[in-house]
């Protein structure tokens, strides 16, 4: 380009009104001052992504698939082998039948299932329910999508499970489908099986499509139910998204996949294959290994993770900060309203002056204030290096 065209004026309705209305998320400024700080040396417990690198066997599929020359497109679906395998999977893990040829479509991690199950099954007005706090994408997508996200606000004292009856009141005529993440980002927080089997209920008896996002279900450290997809009536009306970013520490593979009522999974696919074509074949023949030989890889990571979890906890509760100890991902949501800072000054002042990066509640929600997220994706000396620093940091201020 030539500095002439630069100069030239822009007009001002370039960007699409949906696009230009998003607002930008609101932790914008301090992930600047994150990244303003990389060579200091800060403890970050602000990502949510496994400090493990992906096992060795499953890089080396990748290897192989290159080896092999096997750099061409898949099926817009997604390799049949890596589809069956989920599905074989699903089966014994999460006691749920898919069919692989129409149940199943590989995507480019679960955000890719999202954005296009929301374009797939959005009408301009929609209203889609879901829980927050939560996963900092929700809202934007379905706002992507043309749809209208409505958030039930979930709390500590209900140790931030989705209450049934607040689900009930969210519901009016416009309403398409209530999506679920549990275990949850970023609370860590999982649903019981009565609240579960209620949760099923209503969407019966609204005759609603349920989205359950179980990126971490795996990372369920204490009574693991089923997925919802399971219980009765609820198989055509659900959508299961999941992937391989998180449990097998696969963050940079981008693979995950959507399984439900093959007309849905039609219509995602006719949005994918115009739009992706498909996901990268090395990356999909390394998560098809994964599957076959990664469980004790994967069994190692969470029995880690959770002796990080009962560290973390038990820190946060001694230094005065109340703490539930969550029943799965790798995150804790750390009520800071003791220290009688916001959580963006808690988390800014944390930063700048101890050198410990954690996330503001209110990333995840206007009721995440009062909270900071703190992933325990780090490893064991990270976390307690951070916890004497966060420590030192709450003690300063208690004595002012
Ligand atoms: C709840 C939840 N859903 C989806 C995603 C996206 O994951 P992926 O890497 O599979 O796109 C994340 C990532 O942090 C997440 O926390």
């Amino acid at each position: 380009m030539n500095m002439k065209d630069s100069k030239l004026p822009r007009s001002n309705n370039r960007i699409s009104d949906n696009i230009a209305s998003l607002p930008k998320s609101g932790i914008r400024d301090f992930f600047e001052l994150v990244s303003n700080m990389v060579d200091d040396d800060v403890i970050s417990l602000g990502i949510g992504e496994p400090d493990f690198a992906t096992p060795w066997h499953i890089r080396e599929a990748a290897i192989y698939s290159l080896e092999k020359g096997h750099t061409n497109y898949t099926s817009n679906l997604g390799l049949y082998s890596l589809r069956n395998e989920i599905c074989k999977y699903l089966t014994s893990d999460y006691k749920i039948d898919y069919c692989p040829e129409k149940e199943c479509i590989i995507t480019v991690g679960v955000s890719e299932g999202l954005d296009l199950l929301f374009r797939a099954i959005i009408n301009p007005g929609d209203e889609i329910i879901y829980h927050e706090p939560c996963y900092v994408s929700y809202n934007a997508e379905i706002k992507m999508a043309y749809g209208v996200p409505v958030a039930i606000e979930t709390k500590e004292k209900d140790a931030f499970a989705l209450h049934p009856d607040d689900l009930r009141k969210a519901i009016t005529p416009k309403t398409k489908a209530i999506l679920l993440n549990f275990p949850c980002n970023p609370t860590g927080a999982t649903l019981n099986l009565e609240q579960m089997k209620e949760i099923a209920e209503i969407a019966i008896e609204n005759d609603l499509i349920v989205i359950t996002d179980e990126i971490y279900s795996e990372l369920t450290y204490e009574d693991r139910l089923p997925t919802i997809a399971s219980l009765p009536g609820m198989k055509d009306r659900t959508v299961f998204l999941h992937g391989f970013s998180k449990a097998f520490a696969m963050t940079g593979f981008r693979i995950g996949f959507a399984c439900g009522p093959d007309d849905i999974i039609d219509a995602m696919m006719k949005i994918h294959q115009y739009s992706m074509l498909c996901a990268p074949i090395l990356a999909q023949e390394a998560a098809e290994e994964a599957l076959i030989n990664g469980q004790r890889d994967m069994n190692a990571m969470k029995n880690e993770y959770m002796e990080r979890r009962n560290v973390v906890v038990k820190g946060f509760n001694d230094m005065g900060l109340d703490c539930l100890k969550p029943k799965g991902s790798f995150y804790v949501f750390v009520n800071i309203t003791s220290t009688g800072l916001t959580s963006m000054e808690f988390a800014k002042r944390l930063l700048e002056d101890y050198k410990v990066a954690v996330v503001p509640g209110t990333a995840f929600g206007k009721c995440g204030e009062g909270y900071i997220r703190c992933a325990y994706a780090a490893s064991m000396g990270d976390l307690i290096n951070a916890l004497a620093r966060i420590r030192e940091f709450v003690k300063g201020l208690n004595s002012v």
